[in-house]
């Protein structure tokens, strides 16, 4: 943290298929977004159905300078403004985030800037600091997106300790396999929240695997399998399936059953481990925070405890560099010699 009164961080991010660069600045404690820009590579990938690491770090090359100069542009921040320099090194995609690293460590010795690595899970949990809110600890934060799913215990600012985690699929990552096994599309979580609006989510009793166990783990695995059966089932079932009608409405209910499914997982857990570590605030991140029924649910039942709730903007949720920006402004500045890309980095 730095101890002086205003300071300006460039965030840069490339771990999977976003390229971006963030300006944010930090007054008195109070963080300001100057620009964050996002250069998606999803319609580049839908056709294969998730990311090919290789075609990401290809296109990470291309986008990587434009997106930095279009984010100091716009911040209206010329280089020598910059007090430090913030850079995801992990975890994510080997060659994706070499892309990012080696760019912003020519940066820092051009430049002459500090440069601070930045653990990619982190910045997901950090994203809630852009929110500006008042965050009372100890806190508990559920972080859900399309690697990871875990909860972290927030003693201070800087303590994090991950206290329960997914035992095999993340919560992303079941909604994108089960929006390839539904053909609706890539990715899945935005397209199955859309669908789920009009479907009922008591059409299909689904699994809500470990939703009871003692410990704070989840597992999503098996809830994927529940839709597979539930899906074939009702299709063998439903005579009429090829009017195009019903296909759309068993496709719906679906998609509102898998949703409420594991979205009383994800608040059941949450809850539980608010209650068992004593927390004061709780608060969302990753990209599945950006779901609906998951903030609406987790915020009503928070509220219920009179506990504090804080989540990121929808924007800030899913892949962004103003979140390493901010992640990056707790973390010290090390020699840019020093740092090596560790896809597997953990909390
Ligand atoms: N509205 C939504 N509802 C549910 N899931 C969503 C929604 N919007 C995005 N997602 C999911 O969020 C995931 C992407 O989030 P994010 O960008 O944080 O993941 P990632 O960076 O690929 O993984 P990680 O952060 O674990 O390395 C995808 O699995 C996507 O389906
Ligand atoms: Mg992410």
């Amino acid at each position: 943290m730095s101890k002086k009164s205003k300071i300006i961080i460039i965030g840069i991010e490339s771990s999977c298929d976003e390229t971006a660069a963030a300006l944010v600045e930090i007054k008195a404690g109070k963080f300001k977004i100057l620009s964050n820009i996002v250069s998606s590579q999803i319609k580049i990938h839908k056709k294969y159905g998730g990311v090919v690491p290789e075609v990401a770090a290809r296109n990470h090359i291309v986008n990587i300078l434009p997106v930095i100069d279009r984010a100091l542009t716009e911040a209206k921040i010329k280089p020598a403004r910059i007090d430090k320099i913030a850079v995801t090194f992990g975890p994510g995609l080997i060659t994706s985030l070499m892309v990012g690293l080696e760019t912003a460590k020519t940066l820092a010795f051009v430049w002459k800037k500090p440069i601070a690595a930045v653990n990619h899970m982190k910045a997901h949990l950090y994203a809630n600091w852009l929110a500006n809110q008042a965050i009372k600890y100890p806190a508990i934060c559920l972080t859900v997106s399309g690697g990871h799913t875990e909860l972290i215990l927030i003693k201070n600012q800087t303590n994090l300790k991950k206290v329960g985690q997914t035992v095999d699929d993340a919560a992303g990552e079941a909604f994108d396999k089960v929006a390839k096994l539904l053909e609706i599309g890539y990715p899945g979580g935005p397209m199955i929240s859309r669908l789920a609006q009009t479907g009922n989510p008591k059409a299909f009793k689904l699994a809500r695997p470990m939703i009871n166990s003692k410990d704070f783990n989840f597992s999503f695995s098996g809830l994927k399998t529940s839709v597979l059966y539930a899906y074939e089932n009702s299709k063998l079932k439903t005579k009429n399936l090829k009017l195009k009608a019903n296909s759309c409405k068993l496709t719906a209910d679906m998609c509102a059953s898998f949703q409420q499914a594991a979205v009383d997982v994800l608040a059941a857990k949450t809850i539980k481990a608010a209650l068992h570590f004593g927390a004061k605030t709780v608060m969302l991140s990753g990209g599945v925070a950006a779901n609906q029924l998951l903030r609406e649910t987790l915020q009503a039942e928070i509220k219920k405890l009179k506990l504090n709730f804080v989540m990121p903007d929808k924007s800030l949720c899913t892949d962004n560099a103003a979140m390493i920006a901010a992640a990056g402004y707790f973390e010290k500045p090390i020699d840019w010699k020093k740092i090596r890309v560790n896809p597997n980095l953990s909390i």
